[in-house]
């Protein structure tokens, strides 16, 4: 664009350059700059965020090169309602998607990224998902007028130079467009969190594999690379491809012996994906190690052998603050001394960070994170609910540098989990690939507050609802078609670590406890552990887990084991409503599956006394 001073790392891509040239002419920046991923740019855009009063610079002492940043209280979650799949056709998006017509967003976008970056720097953000140059990887770029997304997007990919160096002059990017919305008039104040709340769309165009974002300046709505593109875009690449984008975490578990053996796990949002990614086997497990690969996206592809191997394609962790501790992850709170960026937790006056649930005791005055003063009963949370800690995974102490192998690591089990305070058991495995397709498809969670006053339940396929780029059901028949081309295909366990008793209380100690859930799974992939065949699946005695170190008796064992029979009738009679929105879409295969589902929680009564009859 004539006039216009580019600096910064240097591309001679030619689709980028002149993607870069279009974006410039219509949003019409003060300046652009190429990021190079650089400490120096890091440290210098951090700096410029301290002036302008986006970020607060942590005490050095307690946060070494830390950060504060509080968003503007009407922006502050990723946003479904105005998250859209703009494909050509409408039953594409399918029924568990916002859609419109991608003319008709194109032409009101248009609009809006008229003009909406005046007086500000216009970002080029090149990154990598997964390994540099790895055969499951692919680079985006985005573009935006936000430098606390340039420097988020440092954290949590790989991000500069050197993707720039793995693009060359030729290769392909997808094109992650991103803007707060709010222009600035010359000589006009900035605000501490530019955003526009009015106008704010996530938009994807599945087809042209773009993606398009406007007024928000927080998580998934802004670092573009997160769910738009590593779950929402990389779904429909993944079905054209033949692989698969996930809303999964990755982590290795290995017995005394050394021996490894890697699982991805899909949980909705805030059912402790972070928490059991970073697990810390407890008494009982000595020897026994857990390696994080990913808290959050796997994108996994099956090899030339037939197994599935996997990536996490960000390289850092964007997780919820509150209820982060040294008792519920010590991993995590481990990983967050040094070089991570806070979003909307609170101050305390030592210039270090506080949020609910990570000390029993409050300190006695904090700032919180709307910048107002904050003593403990004074009714107000101190932390937004949803506040962030955006930190590079490499940080973590059980960070697993196969992280950075390009080739992934082979998957062997699949475990699905939702939140439900009754009638899904503590563990239970799939009898084949597409029983465990099945029962993915139709997992279901409850939103957590709602647990107390009753219940407000919402099918979550595989944890995909707010991420599947295209229509679900024919996600569905792609994941029973990944199963038909596997040599030996990952077991499919389910997880509940919610149950509740009749006076609301948590059953399962969950956190580290998980660990011996895991080691059952660990036992039945390598065809070691016991399962006993019952109507849900194949589930464990009580003998059949490690209890060395927690008492946990049989009786209460088999109570969080338990399925109540006319609930489990009631819950296949359901699926048939969730199947019902998608048509003749529907893969032919889930009918059988409801059907023999329903025959066999009919036959087996005796199975729903307590699983304790037939063990
Ligand atoms: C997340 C989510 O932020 O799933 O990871 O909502
Ligand atoms: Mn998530």
């Amino acid at each position: 664009m004539p006039g216009i001073e580019i600096s910064g790392a240097k591309t001679n891509n030619s689709s980028l350059r002149s993607w870069i040239n279009t974006v410039a002419e219509l949003t019409k920046p003060e300046r652009v700059y190429i990021c190079d991923g650089s400490q120096e740019e890091y440290n210098r855009l951090c700096e410029l965020m301290v002036e302008g009063g986006t970020f607060i610079r942590l005490n050095p002492e307690k946060r070494p090169n830390s950060f504060l940043a509080r968003s503007d209280p009407r922006d502050v979650a990723r946003m479904e309602s105005r998250t859209f799949i703009c494909s050509l056709d409408k039953s594409d998006a399918g029924p568990t998607n916002n859609w419109v017509h991608p003319a008709e967003m194109k032409e009101k976008l248009m609009r809006l990224f008229d003009g909406c970056m005046r007086g500000r720097t216009m970002y080029v953000i090149p990154f990598s998902m997964g390994p540099l140059g790895s055969p499951i990887a692919h680079i985006g770029v985005e573009i935006s007028d936000s430098p606390y997304v340039a420097v988020n997007m440092r954290i949590m990919t790989r991000m500069g130079q050197a993707v720039l160096e793995v693009l060359g002059d030729e290769g392909h990017f997808v094109r992650c467009l991103h803007s707060v919305g709010a222009p600035l008039a010359p000589g006009q104040k900035d605000a501490p969190w530019p955003c526009d709340p009015e106008n704010t769309y996530i938009t994807h165009f599945p087809e042209e594999r773009a993606i398009y974002s406007f007024g928000s300046g927080y998580g998934g709505n802004a670092l573009l690379s997160k769910k738009c593109f590593a779950l929402r875009i990389a779904s429909v690449m993944a079905q054209d491809e033949g692989w698969l984008a996930e809303h999964m975490l990755i982590l290795g578990v290995e017995n005394p012996e050394g021996e490894r053996t890697y699982v991805a796990g899909a949980f909705p949002s805030a059912c402790g994906k972070t928490n059991f990614a970073m697990l810390v086997p407890p008494k009982g497990f000595e020897g026994w190690r857990v390696f994080t690969v990913g808290d959050d996206i796997a994108w996994i592809k099956p090899d030339k052998d037939g197994t599935l191997r996997a990536i996490n394609p960000e390289a850092g962790f964007f997780g919820v603050a509150p209820g982060t501790s040294m008792h519920s992850n010590p991993n995590a709170m481990l990983t967050l001394t040094k070089n991570c960026i806070f979003t909307n937790v609170a101050l305390t006056d030592d210039g270090d960070v506080w949020w609910e649930g990570m000390t029993d005791e409050p300190p006695a005055h904090l700032i919180d994170w709307k910048g107002q003063d904050w003593t403990p009963g004074c009714g107000r949370f101190a932390a937004h609910p949803n506040a962030r800690f955006t930190a590079p995974i490499q940080q973590c102490p059980t960070f697993d540098p196969e992280w950075d192998n390009p080739v992934g690591v082979p998957i062997k089990a699949f475990i699905f989990g939702g939140r439900m305070s009754k009638d899904v058991p503590l563990v239970f495995q799939a009898f084949d690939w597409s029983h465990g397709v099945y029962l993915a498809a139709t997992m279901a969670s409850e939103a957590t507050a709602a647990a107390e006053e009753g219940l407000t339940m919402r099918r979550d396929p595989m944890a995909m609802l707010p991420f599947c780029g295209y229509n679900m059901a024919d996600y569905w028949t792609h994941w029973l078609n990944v199963g038909r081309l596997l040599a030996n295909p990952p077991r499919i366990f389910r997880v509940n670590w919610f149950r509740r008793d009749e006076r609301g209380h948590f059953m399962w100690p969950g956190f580290g406890e998980n660990m011996r859930v895991l080691k059952w799974i660990f036992d039945r992939v390598r065809g070691q552990g016991y399962g006993v065949e019952s109507p849900l699946g194949y589930m464990p005695r009580h003998q059949d887990l490690n209890w060395e170190g927690l008492e946990f008796d049989p009786e209460k064992f088999y109570e969080i084991m338990s399925v109540d029979r006319e609930a489990a009738v009631k819950d296949a009679r359901s699926h048939e409503e969730l199947f019902d929105k998608f048509f003749d879409r529907l893969p032919k295969e889930f009918i059988y599956l409801r059907e023999l589902f329903k025959s066999r929680v009919w036959r087996s009564p005796q199975m729903w006394e307590l699983a304790r009859a037939i063990f």
